[in-house]
């Protein structure tokens, strides 16, 4: 039996990664990385809702969207102005990652437990209303200031035991400063793990 549920869990990972394979994956999470959204979100009791600041083309969304659906089918607040971060906009010009971004969840089945938000999370924020979060991911501009603001303004509505990640961490020196002041150094936080460039706690 314990067996069997193995097997259905490696054979879901499989599919999901083959999924994401054919998305534009280049600032997107690993697929261990991946993994770890997918357990995190299937583990959620339906306390509070998830949060994604930054989805890009919705690799990240789709690994969320099919552990939430496995779980407890908490629903997914996906929150992207979706022009690309000052870095891709240095990269490529302008950038409009939307239309690419819905076809992707489309196609993964994955949109009925999705609620775009095409926005900024300081714009987002404004029109929250209140609701409790069990799982805040934080993938949005890499800057120390710009995540700050995305700690400030989401923080404060996670449930007690509720769990808070960062991508990017070991990469970006403005993101790593902000967790070790914000997390590490924190009484709030506890149970701190690594996962790829995530940190978790
Ligand atoms: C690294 S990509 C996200 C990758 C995505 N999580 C994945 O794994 O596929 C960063 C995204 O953050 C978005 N972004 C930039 N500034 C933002 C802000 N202030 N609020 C929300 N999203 C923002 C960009 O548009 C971009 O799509």
């Amino acid at each position: 039996m314990i067996y069997e549920k193995v097997n259905e869990h490696d054979k879901e990972i499989e599919s999901i990664k083959k999924l994401v394979h054919d998305i534009d994956r280049r600032h997107s999470v690993s697929d261990k990385e991946g993994e770890f959204l997918y357990n995190t979100a299937k583990s959620c009791i339906g306390k509070g809702v998830i949060v994604e600041i930054g989805s890009w083309k919705g690799v990240s969304t789709i690994w969320l969207g099919k552990g939430s659906k496995k779980g407890n089918s908490a629903k997914i607040y996906a929150i992207d102005p979706h022009t690309g971060s000052s870095i891709h906009r240095e990269m490529y010009g302008k950038i409009w990652t939307f239309e690419e971004f819905k076809k992707n969840i489309k196609l993964a089945q994955v949109e009925d437990i999705i609620i775009p938000i095409v926005e900024t999370s300081e714009e987002a924020a404004k029109n929250w209303n209140n609701k409790f979060i069990e799982f805040l991911w934080i993938d949005g501009d890499h800057s120390y200031e710009m995540v700050k603001l995305d700690f400030n303004l989401w923080s404060p509505f996670l449930i007690n035991e509720g769990i808070i990640a960062f991508h990017d961490v070991t990469s970006f020196t403005g993101i790593r400063q902000m967790v070790i002041d914000n997390i590490f150094k924190s009484k709030n936080f506890i149970n701190i793990g690594f996962v790829g460039s995530i940190i978790f706690a």
